[in-house]
């Protein structure tokens, strides 16, 4: 119902424009109708039957019809009412193009007459075409490097339609940076125009996005739209910008090459190849640092490449850069700066001055020996550091300033003790784990002359036997001396002390090196028994030091003295005479042999032997006394003369002896004097009284012959030192190595002394002999009476 309503609407509307510009030819017998296109079906066209002037019965009759293709197919006639109408719906595009007048030709037969008649229908446009784009979407390309005023042809829409129904305008929507230029060509048509008002920027807005509308000049007008898709191209007009101007980051030393560090970012606002960037460091960075760091050239990444070491450098500086990919290529730049944190990987270090030090063994506590620098590379806490050194030594450290340590004395040093010291030194660090480092100090103690040089012994007994060749050695002594060197060079020598009033450096020598004491003289143990001698050893240091010892020097006895006979004396030539009465009984004293011998001991024990005699059976000779006796009564049948060999010996080994000849005479005429001394021998006590009465003579006779002895000596002596003062050469008196023949002189001296004139005593002889042979203590004050010169001086050196 209310389709139908709006239809009729329509149609009545139609009709009222129908009316308006139909009209009929009749000018012609031409029949046009006009009427706009795409009228409804069934829209009346026009009254034919009127047209023609004919009545509607006689359009049956006559058999009235439509007749050409076209107006045949769009429009039909109804014969009831003679009205031409819309059979199809006309769409003037369709029919006619774009021609700009469109007509439908169409004829009409009538029969009974037949008549053609001709007509035409004019098609009138109607605004019933909006203007279309062919492409819904204009899409345009601009670099951002164009420059205003650059103009871009837009597709132009189509409007099927003609005239004022065509395509009358292109607009855009607002927009500051565009505008839209129209232009018509020669042929009619519109072309529209991009302008490019303000210049691009793509990284401000990469694209434009707006409607471009066409409108008709039709009433209703009508428009047809196109999206228009700009696409800014990108030029490599930014540059890489790093997001931070300085990078600052932290690593600590040690760490494995290839930790990440940090990473660096740059960006570029261009896009594509513009904004594909490169990472690198720039030639302003360090070879180290290029060493010690990779940047990874995509990622930025920044790795340690090698060992870092805080004592090194406790930071680094590199410049990166990154570089785009554009065309040409722009740098941004930045800088990174990267600090170590330290570890503790350094023990502290240990530099000493030197690593032997001196110190004199009498250094005073407190002198410095040697210096000590410790250093810790590392830095806070890992290079702090306390030291240390063993207590018990006579060393302390002490500090001297930062980092500098002195080790001084702090006790005494004795280098015969401890010749050097090998001390730990210890630094430790306070970081943890701690480092240590210990270092071992030497400390050589240098001698000082400390000690003197010490004999073995205070005194030494050293035993001579005389008689030794010159040049032979006694005796060696050593000292030791403790220090070193210099210090410790003993040389040897005799502290001058005189024996017999001769430097001692006569009697011995010593090697001043190694101490052996050489005799400078053979000794004559009947000259000098002993004698004291101070060694002394001295060192080489400066000053020196010394000490002595005492040698006492013994000189020992040995058999080099022949017994000799004093008593009887020789008279005539090499033999002694003897007179004794003929009347004598057994055991009548002949005479007493004396012997001495200058030897001491057993070499000095004589004993008598009857050798030889004429008739053996006459003679006894007592073995130890030396009397020679007569063994039986002298018979009428005896010889009147003679003759015994005596044999005197010591009992030496080898001993040596004397023999004596003696003459015996016997003569009746001679009283019978001694008679009784044979009866002394056969009574033994009245013997020892008769000892003691001699002994008494004896001394005093002695004492005398002592003093006259000495006198004469003395006087001797003075003469000789004379000569020894004037020639140097020795005396009698101190002549140690030959003294025999002195001795013998001597003697003979003696007993001219003691028997002067034909007188003599024969209890001075018992007594001598007696003095000799009971001991050698005895011996010695024998010595001494023989000997009166040399003895004595030699008892004074004691
Ligand atoms: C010093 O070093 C030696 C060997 O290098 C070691 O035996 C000793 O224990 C160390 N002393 C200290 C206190 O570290
Ligand atoms: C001392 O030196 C001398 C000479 O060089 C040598 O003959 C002697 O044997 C040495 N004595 C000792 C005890 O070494």
């Amino acid at each position: 119902m209310a389709n139908s309503a709006i239809r009729s609407g329509v149609a009545f509307k139609t009709f009222a424009f129908l009316i308006l510009v139909c009209t009929l030819d009749l000018f012609s017998g031409h029949i046009h109708y006009t009427i706009p296109e795409e009228l409804e079906l069934g829209a009346v066209v026009g009254n034919i039957a009127h047209d023609l002037g004919m009545n509607v019965p006689q359009l049956s009759a006559r058999k009235l019809r439509l007749t050409s293709e076209a107006g045949g197919q769009y429009m039909k006639v109804n014969l009831d009412n003679g009205i031409l109408s819309i059979r199809e719906r006309i769409d003037r595009e369709h029919v006619c193009g774009q021609t700009s007048v469109c007509t439908i030709p169409f004829e009409i037969i009538l029969e009974n007459p037949l008549a053609l008649h001709r007509g035409e229908v004019e098609i009138l446009d109607i605004n019933d075409n909006s203007p279309t784009f062919r492409d819904s979407t204009i899409a345009l390309q601009m670099s951002e490097a164009f420059a205003p005023g650059v103009r871009f042809r837009l597709d132009s829409a189509e409007d099927p339609d003609i005239g004022i129904n065509t395509i009358a305008a292109y607009t855009i929507g607002s927009n500051e940076q565009f505008n839209l230029k129209t232009q018509r060509t020669e042929d009619g048509i519109l072309i529209a125009e991009l302008l490019l008002e303000k210049p691009l920027d793509r990284e401000l807005q990469s694209s434009f996005r707006m409607t471009l509308t066409a409108t008709d000049g039709g009433i209703p007008q009508r428009s047809g739209t196109a999206q228009i898709l700009i696409t800014v191209v990108d030029i490599n007009d930014n540059p890489p910008v790093f997001d931070h101007e300085i990078y600052r980051g932290r690593i600590r030393e040690n760490t494995l090459p290839g930790t990440l560090v940090m990473k660096v970012k740059a960006i570029d606002l261009d896009e594509g190849l513009n904004a594909e960037l490169t990472y690198s460091f720039s030639k302003l960075s360090s070879a180290r640092a290029h060493e010690l760091f990779n940047l990874d050239p995509h990622t930025g990444e920044i790795r340690t490449a090698g060992e870092l070491d805080f004592e090194e450098a406790n930071s680094y500086s590199l410049d990166i850069q990154a570089v785009d990919h554009g065309l040409p290529a722009i740098i941004g730049h930045s800088k990174v700066l990267i600090a170590i944190i330290d570890a503790n990987d350094n023990a502290p270090e240990i530099k000493l001055s030197s690593t032997t030090s001196n110190v004199p063994e009498n250094a005073p506590p407190g002198t410095l020996i040697t210096l000590i620098n410790v250093i810790d590379r590392d830095s806070g806490e890992n290079g702090r550091f306390r030291c240390e050194m063993p207590k018990n030594t006579p060393f302390r450290l002490r500090t001297s300033s930062k980092n500098y340590y002195e080790v001084i004395t702090s006790g005494s040093l004795d280098r015969e003790l401890v010749p050097e010291y090998e001390i730990p030194f210890v630094a430790w660090d306070l970081g943890s784990p701690s480092l240590s480092t210990n270092k071992t100090i030497q400390i050589v103690i240098t001698d000082v002359n400390d000690n003197a040089p010490r004999f073995s012994e205070t005194s030494y007994n050293v035993y001579v036997m005389e008689n030794k060749a010159p040049g032979t050695s006694i005796f060696a002594v050593t000292a030791t001396d403790p220090d070193l060197d210099q210090n410790s060079y003993v040389s040897y020598s005799f502290l001058e002390n005189p024996i017999q009033d001769l430097p001692a450096s006569n009697y011995l020598s010593i090697n001043s090196l190694n101490g052996t004491i050489y005799a400078l003289h053979s000794f004559d143990y009947e000259n000098l028994k002993s004698f004291q001698i101070h060694v002394q050893a001295r060192d080489a240091g400066v000053p020196p030091l010394s000490s002595s010892a005492t040698l006492n020097v013994i000189i020992l006895d040995q058999n080099d003295n022949p017994p000799v006979i004093i008593s009887p004396s020789r008279q005539k030539g090499p033999a002694a005479m003897e007179i004794l009465p003929q009347s004598v009984g057994q055991g009548y004293l002949i005479t007493k042999i004396i012997a001495m011998d200058a030897d001491s001991g057993q070499n000095a024990r004589l004993s008598y032997h009857l050798q030889r005699s004429t008739d053996p059976s006459l003679f006894t000779l007592g073995q130890n006394s030396g009397e020679l006796r007569t063994a039986r009564p002298i018979l009428e049948s005896d010889t009147t003369s003679q003759t015994v060999v005596i044999l005197v010996k010591d009992n030496g080994q080898p001993s040596l002896s004397s023999t004596l000849t003696i003459h015996i005479t016997a003569l009746e005429n001679i009283t019978e004097r001694t008679t009784e001394s044979s009866n002394f021998v056969a009574n033994p006590e009245y013997f020892s009284d008769l000892n003691l009465y001699l002994i008494v003579i004896f001394g005093c006779t002695s004492v005398l012959f002592l003093v006259i002895i000495i006198l004469l000596i003395g006087i001797k002596c003075k003469q000789d030192r004379k000569i020894i003062e004037e020639y140097n050469s020795p005396s009698c008196c101190y002549r140690v190595g030959d003294s025999r023949d002195t001795f013998h002189s001597r003697l003979a001296m003696e007993e001219t002394l003691r028997y002067p004139g034909s007188g003599r005593v024969v209890s001075v002889p018992e007594a001598h002999r007696y003095s000799v042979c009971l001991s050698p203590e005895s011996a010695k004050s024998d010595f001494l009476f023989l000997k009166p010169c040399a003895v004595p001086t030699s008892q004074a050196n004691r």
